[in-house]
């Protein structure tokens, strides 16, 4: 091997308000995955990440807990790490944004970069909340689409046509966080000066190498539009630090987050006597390695170098994006149980399931990875169970019983030991490119060469033979030295099974030793090494989920009540404004879906004296039209009918929910008569 490398490895912080769920967990596997080959290998690595702390909704989630911001964040790192720890994940430090030395890394490269012309000041017009007397960052301002007139649209994107706008743009504007309509406020506001950066930002992302080539379209795309200054500066009050040489301004919560990963190392390196300087030298050759989501690309391959830049320090050596969990091929969703936190995971299922399963699926690439649960069950039960732990339980009894527990002084079949070697190049080439997919492969073609040589070999029939005792030793002998090698393979992926695998093989079972078999050599006793996953498991973690979600609700956790996220009242009408929406009775009569459509239900309802053809955004929260077929409704009769894309509309059917799956029909007491009128 070459020269041993230093590697700082990263993942993103998360943020200090919310749960770990199994949408962070694709990065934590992912990033420990690769920690533990680059260790394996011989490589030196230094694995960092902490909580993100900062920010106006980690302010607004402590205010409404009725706790400070620090006493939240303190509950949350211990609910975190002790996830993490839970899903094997082993950081040398997990620390938090919101500390002593991240507030000194901070203000150092603030100052840098001022000193260097990187910060320039203007005046900015913002949306402010009269009653909290606040400024309100997008998220927490709401109103109807400027484009298409949706309402209850954020403030920066409009999630029905996809409009993406400011803040200012949107109708009937209204504050989340007390209802009140905004106004505008001016404030000076610092930026760091990103157009300074350009040729520097354009080189480090299309020279270096330092992402994955497919990244290159958004990048180029960015480059396009043009790079604009970065505003890094929020207004008291603000849960973050003070911006050097300001009274009443704060760094902007992604101006300190990714800092964040310097401080956690340097926290570490405190603690082990380990010296900080070199990690952040830009002539050492220490490299720094994050991992990310691709939702955080602009952040970490725009902001963060350029701050790293001004600041003289040592630029990122790869940046590695990757996509996001789906849950049964769908965004993850609460209603549905899918949004699984990883605590409620770790109640039904061991945390290598998922790491094996998300291994077996992570190619590298920033698509998404989909957690299809029949799958997971059926690939953990015939992989690690069917294929890897049964190859060491049907050989180690012999060995144990007839050999008193020692292994053979030479192979049956030397060839066969010969394959790990082919395996260990395309493992080795699949973990350094996180390309686990290839790497799970390969010791799973491995796996099923190994069993197929003890299916033919059938050492239980050896086992009854007369004078056979040397075969029967060096069978099973070969069957274990493979699953030694296999073992070793998954150790990154599976390294609890790896430790419990090291005892009873008795041996270290090092990378570097992975070609080298044991001969003549003890071992202990096979105890079963993992289990199987039976489906009720899964369900009830999907139940789980629920639960989780009601109980949340009722401790008022971001709920809509908490937040004050309600539509807010429409303006008042009159009795005759009202009297001019005709709403009437009706009964559905025929309900289908519509091919080509995503969200519509195609429905007939009969009034009474009329049958209307309707189209309504049902589909997700209905699954099955027929069952719909008999319900009472009531109808707005007397809309101006509406040419679409698959037909006629003629009314609109009365519900109430936020939308997709969460849309509850309204119904009618029995008596009510087709036709009637509401009043
Ligand atoms: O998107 C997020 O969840 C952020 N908390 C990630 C921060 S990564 C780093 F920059 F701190
Ligand atoms: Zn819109």
């Amino acid at each position: 091997m070459s020269k041993p490398k230093t590697i700082l490895v990263t993942n993103a912080l998360p943020y200090a308000n919310g749960p770990i769920h199994l949408g962070h967990m694709l990065e934590h596997i992912q990033s420990d995955i690769w920690v533990r080959f680059e260790r394996a290998i011989g490589n030196k690595v230094v694995y960092v990440c902490g909580d993100d702390c900062h920010g106006t909704p980690v302010m607004i989630k402590a205010a409404s807990l009725g706790i400070t911001p620090e006493e939240m964040i303190e509950r949350t790192s211990k609910s975190h790490s002790e996830d993490l720890k839970g899903f094997l994940v082993n950081y040398d430090n997990y620390y938090r944004t919101h500390s002593e030395e991240n507030h000194k890394i901070s203000c150092e490269m603030y100052e840098k970069a001022l000193k260097k012309g990187y910060i320039i000041t203007k005046k900015i017009s913002q949306l402010y909340d009269p009653v909290k007397n606040m400024f309100l960052p997008d998220r927490f301002v709401k109103g109807t689409c400027p484009r298409c007139g949706a309402k209850d649209q954020y403030g920066d994107n409009c999630e029905v046509c996809g409009a993406t706008y400011e803040p200012t743009d949107l109708k009937d504007a209204y504050s989340t966080v007390s209802g009140a309509t905004p106004v505008l406020r001016e404030s000076v506001h610092y930026f760091f000066d990103l157009p300074k950066a350009h040729d520097f930002l354009y080189d480090f992302i299309h020279n270096t190498g330092v992402l994955q080539k497919e990244m290159g379209h958004k990048l180029d795309e960015w480059f396009k539009e043009g790079l604009k200054p970065w505003d890094i500066s929020r207004d008291s009050p603000y849960f973050g630090f003070k911006i050097p040489g300001t009274e009443d301004k704060f760094f902007y919560v992604w101006m300190d987050a990714p800092i964040g990963y310097l401080a956690s190392l340097k926290n570490w390196c405190d603690r082990n006597n380990v010296e900080f300087a070199p990690f952040t030298d830009p002539k050492s050759d220490i490299e720094m390695v994050h991992f990310i989501g691709k939702d955080i690309l602009y952040f970490h391959s725009l902001f963060w170098p350029a701050t790293l830049m001004a600041a003289d320090m040592k630029l990122p050596s790869k940046i590695f994006v990757h996509g996001y969990v789906t849950v049964n091929g769908a965004k993850m969703s609460k209603s549905k149980g899918t949004f699984i936190k990883a605590s409620t995971y770790l109640k039904f299922m061991k945390p290598e399931s998922l790491r094996y399963y998300f291994a077996s699926k992570m190619n590298g690439t920033v698509t998404d990875v989909d957690l299809s649960l029949d799958d997971f069950v059926a690939r953990v039960n015939s992989d690690i169970v069917g294929k890897v732990v049964n190859l060491a339980s049907r050989t180690a009894g012999f060995i144990t019983k007839r050999f008193g527990g020692k292994l053979a002084s030479a192979p049956y079949n030397a060839e066969i030991l010969s394959l790990v070697e082919n395996t260990k190049d395309k493992v080795c080439e699949g973990y350094e490119s996180r390309n686990y997919a290839e790497a799970v492969r390969a010791v799973m073609e491995l796996a099923d060469e190994a069993n197929r040589y003890i299916d033919k070999e059938a050492p239980w029939v050896i086992a009854k033979e007369e004078g056979q005792d040397d075969k029967l030793q060096r069978v099973c002998t070969d069957g274990l030295n493979l699953f030694k090698a296999i073992i070793t393979f998954l150790s990154p992926i599976l390294p609890e099974v790896y430790e419990h695998a090291k005892e009873f093989l008795k041996d270290d079972l090092r990378f570097e030793d992975v070609l080298k078999p044991l001969y003549d050599h003890e071992i202990e006793k096979f105890k079963p090494l993992y289990s199987r996953i039976e489906m009720p498991q899964i369900e009830k973690m999907i139940e789980a989920s629920k639960e989780d979600l009601k109980a949340a609700k009722a401790a008022g956790a971001p709920s809509q009540a908490a937040s004050g996220d309600y539509e807010p009242l429409s303006p008042e009408i009159t009795i005759d404004d009202f009297a001019k929406v005709d709403l009437r009775v009706g009964t559905i009569t025929k309900a289908e879906e519509v091919e080509g459509a995503k969200k519509l239900l195609s429905l007939e309802v009969d009034i009474g004296f009329a049958k209307r053809h309707v189209f309504a955004g049902l589909k997700a929260a209905y699954k099955d039209p027929a069952a719909l077929v008999g319900r009472k409704v009531i109808l707005v009769a007397n809309l101006k009918p509406r040419k679409m894309k698959f037909g006629l509309s003629e009314g609109m059917v009365t519900a109430a929910g936020p939308g997709a799956d969460q849309v509850f029909l309204l119904g009618v007491d029995s008596g009510a008569k087709n036709g009637d009128r509401v009043h």
